[in-house]
């Protein structure tokens, strides 16, 4: 099997549930875990329909459980329900009118605690306000904002008159604003002055001014005031959110859904090429989102909940806003960075509001290692009882740091795998029952019927690396790309035959734990050798000097491909020559001669997306000793490519 994906990386650490968690979980043990896990996998509609009932409120029930024409998949069909009256208006009877709902805190530290009736009258009055300016069912609606409450309150109001919102990273330019109005049509832009980001201004209206030009779809830009800055109002077209909500009534009667209407639109940018929007529908994406939610992070009444993600990206839709909301959390929110005014911002943050749950990103961790213990030694942690991780394979050195120094050795850790498409979580430890080891997000959700396939879709052996695929529908799965159902069905579904292909290499351990090797695109191929990404980084970052690494292939004449690693130190760690040999080796011991780097460069920054993952695609550029000429839109800092390409260490 010379085509499959080899794996050397061996990681023997292994961490219990602790019983006094275990004793409170939904679930409680790995027997357990496997007995639901059965029946959902065995008869998904039954379990899916029972999940239903219990966690969503419904207008009119559905007919039928799943209608599945590979690869389009209904679910509920039938039945009726409306997302925002799910996230909202359930909690003003159930005991959580006055509950907050969010407590934001601004970048420069201003503090507003929204409760659930707080929540439904301004959503209601949105959505009010959206009817008056035209928007209708099915509508699409971009929103472009900062991370505040607002930008939480214009996705519940599209959903609550029906209409299809799709979100643009605030830190992305007119151009993408223009690429997504484009390409969904969108005919309503929801924006803000500007929003705070590293002490600055982010300049959010001027974008869409720019992206605006000589665009004649859009009819209303709705502005919501939040930093002040100088802006331009278009007669006619612009229009401030303060203004038209003093002109709303506070009650909006939700629209009644099916269950397979679009919910939003996430434009994903691939790893090349035109962004795809990813198309989610209502009750089955909502119910994913809160089924994994509420087991996942074993959410309680009296957690303060705290995801870090932008609400951009689709972290940010589920595990902000949809899955928690619906629940009727505590939910966290934090508008500017991590490290302003000072790197212990989150550890404040977590302090000063109890917070219970924290979910945060990899990349966000790598970087708080790197600024050392003494950020988060200065805080009183002890309110956390769960920590996640998602977005990118978390080392197990970064696990363990997570762990000891945030967690106190105390809180599980739920190292969670999913994608934009996929909805929700979809590989994951549950807290109370899974035993736990650094760098693998362990076992299948309820319904993920996932699977390490070969070239012909056999699984393959335990170790064995090979492609990541699911085999069967689930009921937050992608259900279209928006007006390109050849690119889905090409892109996901005929890689192999009869299952939808994430796109991933991993492999399954003799436990049955999911380690993901990297992105398939990525894997090297050296000597004959196919080598995923992920394990070379975790041993270079398991080496006490190193902060992150990336590893890509360079061609080589001799070995088909050459490991070229690119590697950031600690902070005050030297760039010497001695180092790099000390690494190559380190390398060598850990996995094997044939993972030991040909070349290791020190990096001040690896270039990154804006949502913190890697761009591998960029350092191969780089390390083939040629000009980047690929898409470098998503970028979130060009500085770190021109240091890379003039980097001659
Ligand atoms: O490669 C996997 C990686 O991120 C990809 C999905 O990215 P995106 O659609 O932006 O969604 C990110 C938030 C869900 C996956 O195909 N990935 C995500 N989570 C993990 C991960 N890789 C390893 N471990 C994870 N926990």
């Amino acid at each position: 099997m010379t085509n499959n994906i080899e794996s050397y990386l061996v990681e023997n650490r292994f961490f219990e549930p602790s019983p006094s968690f275990s004793k409170k979980a939904y679930v409680s043990s790995l027997s357990q875990y496997e007995e639901l896990y059965r029946r959902s996998i065995e008869d998904p509609e039954t379990f899916w329909a029972e999940l239903a009932s219990e966690l969503l409120v419904w207008h009119k029930k559905w007919h039928t459980v799943l209608e599945w024409e590979e690869p389009f998949a209904k679910w509920f069909v039938g039945g009726k329900l409306n997302v925002s009256e799910n996230c909202l208006d359930r909690h003003l009877h159930d005991g959580r009118r006055n509950k907050a709902a969010l407590i934001w805190e601004g970048e420069p530290g201003e503090k507003r605690t929204i409760t659930y009736q707080q929540l439904h009258r301004e959503v209601c009055k949105l959505a009010n306000v959206l009817k008056r300016n035209g928007a209708k069912r099915g509508d699409r609606i971009i929103i472009y904002m900062p991370m505040c409450p607002e930008a939480a309150i214009a996705m519940l109001a599209c959903t609550r008159i029906g209409a299809i919102h799709s979100v643009v990273f605030g830190g992305f330019s007119s151009e993408a604003i223009k690429d997504r109005i484009h390409d969904c049509n969108a005919t309503i832009v929801i924006t803000a002055d500007g929003g705070y980001r590293r002490g600055a201004i982010v300049p959010l209206k001027q974008s869409v001014d720019n992206a605006l030009k000589n665009n004649r779809q859009v009819h209303r830009v709705i502005v919501f005031r939040r930093a002040n800055n100088q802006i331009q109002l278009e007669p006619g077209r612009d229009v401030w959110w303060h203004e038209e909500m003093e002109k709303a009534a506070a009650f909006c009667p939700p629209e009644s859904m099916d269950a397979e209407d679009p919910l939003y639109i996430l434009y994903t940018s691939g790893s090349t090429g035109k962004p795809k929007g990813v198309l989610h529908t209502t009750a089955g994406y909502l119910l994913g989102a809160a089924a994994t939610t509420k087991y996942v992070f074993d959410l309680r009444d009296e957690d303060v909940y705290w995801c870090t993600a932008d609400i951009g990206w689709v972290t940010g839709h589920s595990y902000i806003v949809y899955g928690p909301l619906c629940l009727g959390a505590t939910v966290v929110m934090y508008e500017g960075a991590p490290n302003w005014p000072k790197p212990d911002r989150f550890w404040k943050l977590i302090e000063e509001h109890g917070v219970t749950i924290f979910y945060t990103a990899p990349t966000a961790i790598r970087a708080f290692m790197r600024w050392g213990d003494k950020w988060p030694n200065q805080h009183n942690l002890s309110s956390l009882r769960l920590l996640g991780s998602v977005g990118e394979p978390i080392n197990p050195e970064a696990w363990m740091w997570y762990h000891t120094v945030i967690g106190n050795s105390r809180c599980p850790i739920v190292d969670t795998w999913w994608q934009t498409e996929t909805g929700a979580i979809m590989l994951t430890p549950l807290p109370g029952a899974t035993p736990l080891k650094p760098g693998t997000a362990t076992l299948p959700f309820f319904g993920v019927d996932a699977a390490v396939v070969d070239e012909q879709g056999e699984t393959v052996p335990p170790n064995a690396g090979g492609k990541l695929v699911i085999r069967k529908p689930w009921p937050s799965m992608v259900r279209n790309i928006w007006g390109d159902p050849d690119r889905f069905k090409k892109q996901y579904w005929s890689e192999i035959k009869g299952n939808y292909f994430t796109g991933d290499g991993a492999r399954r351990d003799e436990d049955g734990y999911f380690w993901i090797v990297g992105r398939i695109d990525d894997v090297l191929n050296v000597a004959g050798h196919r080598l995923g990404t992920s394990e070379i980084e975790s041993a270079l970052v398991s080496h006490p000097a190193v902060a992150e690494a990336a590893v890509v292939g360079r061609p080589d004449p001799m070995k088909g491909q050459a490991v070229v690693a690119f590697v950031t130190l600690k902070e005050g760690e030297p760039h010497t020559k001695e180092l790099r040999e000390a690494l190559r080796q380190h390398v060598g011991e850990v996995i094997g001669p044939i993972a030991k780097p040909d070349d290791v460069r020190f990096a001040e920054a690896l270039p990154k997306t804006r949502s913190g993952k890697i761009m591998r695609r960029l350092l191969k550029e780089i390390a083939a000793g040629g000009q980047v000429t690929g898409d470098t839109t998503t970028l979130e800092d060009l500085n770190v490519l021109a240091q890379l390409s003039g980097n001659e260490t």
